[in-house]
């Protein structure tokens, strides 16, 4: 089976956590994951602090690793109730695998760290649908069979798991249970339909 990409951008660690316990799910099914950063585009502008360290020694993903992947998860931290620049950035480049119609019938889900609540972390998930709906990709969420969306009192939706980050950035600021529960469901929910869709297409 082709492997499944996890694919993240994390300035301060948050995302960067979602993105390995969802890949522990999916390793979970026997199924191969790769876990891979974009490109940062803004780290000159914004200067770099002593807590970032989140996307230093993971690889960058290249094109040809997202046309292989047998399913994607895709990460971002919010930012103004939308994905971060540099996700968008390479969404942006990959017009010739929408041409070519790599994606097409793979499954693929979405997930967010934001500082607050209520700080926009569905919004955000949303807006990421938009372009992988675009490539043709099959959107899996998550169901409340799954007892922690009833439970949480952190992060975790039915649109895709999510971590509320709060202040604690740049201190060690780990996942909830409920959280780290949820991304291992989305990552063998993932790996479950990868290897269906496979088959079948
Ligand atoms: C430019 C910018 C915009 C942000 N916008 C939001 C926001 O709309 N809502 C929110 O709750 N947090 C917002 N945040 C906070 C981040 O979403 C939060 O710190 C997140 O956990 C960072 O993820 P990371 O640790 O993977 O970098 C913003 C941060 C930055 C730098």
């Amino acid at each position: 089976m082709r492997p499944i990409l996890v694919l993240y951008y994390s300035r301060h660690g948050s995302t960067k956590r979602l993105a390995d316990a969802i890949a522990q799910g999916i390793a979970s099914q026997d199924t191969p994951v790769i876990v891979r950063t974009v490109k940062s585009i803004n780290e000159v502008k914004e200067g770099r602090d002593a807590s970032e360290e989140a996307c230093d020694n993971v690889p960058e993903v290249t094109l040809q690793e997202l046309e292989q992947c047998s399913g994607l998860a895709l990460g971002s931290p919010t930012r103004f109730g939308n994905m971060a620049a540099p996700v968008k950035h390479f969404l942006d480049s990959t017009s010739s695998q929408w041409l070519k119609g790599s994606l097409i019938n793979k499954p693929a889900c979405v997930f967010t760290s934001s500082s607050s609540m209520h700080g926009g972390q569905e919004s955000t998930l949303l807006s990421m649908m938009i372009p992988l709906m675009h490539h043709g990709m099959v959107i899996c969420g998550l169901p409340y069979s799954e007892p922690e969306l009833h439970n949480t009192t952190t992060g975790g939706t039915p649109y895709g798991v999510t971590h509320v980050a709060h202040s604690g950035n740049a201190a060690p600021d780990r996942l909830s249970a409920d959280e780290k529960a949820l991304c291992f469901a989305q990552g063998k929910r993932l790996a479950i339909l990868a290897k269906k869709l496979e088959h079948d297409t």
